[in-house]
């Protein structure tokens, strides 16, 4: 049977690698992808979703949420390593969407419709997910089980020192989703920087036969370059795909369970995770770290997803 998913992206080139392998992994029922404003603004993130789906053509069209700005505002953008567009300045056109349905409605929606069923994975700011979750409180226990892609566990951030781009972007909502009573299970970049796709991964893309090769050999050359020219890293760092194997195949990673919050109104650590590893007795452990991971595998899965993709759009 299908794991039913949501996918919360701010596409993002690495967010868009992540739902072209997702959206032909037959292990997933991709029920929703969901844009929310993180490495691009809400308007460009819901095209870039829209744009990623309808470059790829999957079997089975996901319903797309459209993003509004979270309520203070964006921070800071990405569009120093993903291009103006968010997508390596490919400029795709995008037809126009007809039925615009606001990301965190169409998450209540789907997860009321499946109570229990539904895996959300958010690799984006927890915009979206905290808004649902104020449209209505009863949404956290409906939830199977939310992947979060963001902040750090001892490791230094990559938007300040402190912080991590997902939760520096929006670290009220982020406080309080990490509150919210479901399962959590949070990818930290400790964790998503351990594997570096080096210049031979973009050399060995399928080939422009299909159209996931045709869409991935579109955006991911800047982000190499971009990764080399901001980051000095040969290579590049996708955090989203690495959260979304987390999320097909747990077992590949091991977690622990702690009391995490987020720090808010820090001066110099606003958007910081603070994970409390002392264990204490009667703690409320709010959710799960992943700590490992078998990085091979991880990988080798990534590698799969990919081949798997282009052989479906021949
Ligand atoms: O910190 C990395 C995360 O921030 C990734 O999800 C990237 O796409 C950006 O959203
Ligand atoms: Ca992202």
């Amino acid at each position: 049977m299908a794991r039913k998913v949501i996918l919360d992206v701010d596409p993002g080139i690495h967010d868009a690698v992540a739902l072209t392998i997702a959206m032909f992994d037959s292990s997933l029922d991709v029920e929703a992808v969901t844009a929310v404003a993180g490495n691009v603004s809400a308007e460009r993130a819901s095209r870039n979703a829209q744009a990623t789906i309808e470059q790829l053509d999957p079997p089975r069209l996901p319903r797309i949420g459209t993003a509004t700005d979270p309520d203070f505002g964006l921070p800071s953008d990405a569009r120093h390593l993903f291009g103006a567009d968010g997508l390596g300045n490919a400029n795709f056109e995008v037809a126009e969407l007809v039925n615009q349905h606001p990301s965190e409605k169409l998450i209540a929606d789907v997860v009321k419709a499946h109570p229990g069923e539904v895996t959300i994975v958010a690799l984006g700011p927890l915009t979206n997910i905290a808004r649902a979750f104020q449209r209505d409180p009863s949404l956290p226990g409906a939830i199977g089980r939310l992947v979060i892609l963001g902040g750090t566990f001892e490791g230094p951030g990559n938007v300040t020192p402190a912080a991590e781009f997902n939760i520096y972007a929006d670290p009220l909502a982020a406080k309080m989703v990490f509150r919210a009573p479901c399962t959590k299970t949070l990818i930290p970049l400790d964790l998503t920087s351990q594997i570096v796709f080096a210049y031979d991964f973009l050399e060995r893309l399928p080939s422009e036969e299909s159209r996931a090769g045709r869409f991935l050999r579109k955006i991911l050359p800047f982000a190499y370059r971009s990764h080399h020219q901001h980051l000095g890293v040969e290579g590049i760092l996708m955090h989203d795909v690495v959260a979304l194997v987390a999320a097909t195949n747990p077992e590949l990673f091991t977690t622990e369970e702690f009391a995490a919050e987020v720090e808010t109104t820090g001066e110099i650590t606003t958007g910081a995770t603070v994970i409390d590893r002392r264990k204490l007795p009667g703690q409320r452990r709010n959710l799960e770290v992943a700590l490992q991971m078998d990085a091979l595998a991880v990988n080798d899965c990534v590698l799969r997803g990919i081949t798997r993709a282009a052989q479906a759009t021949l």
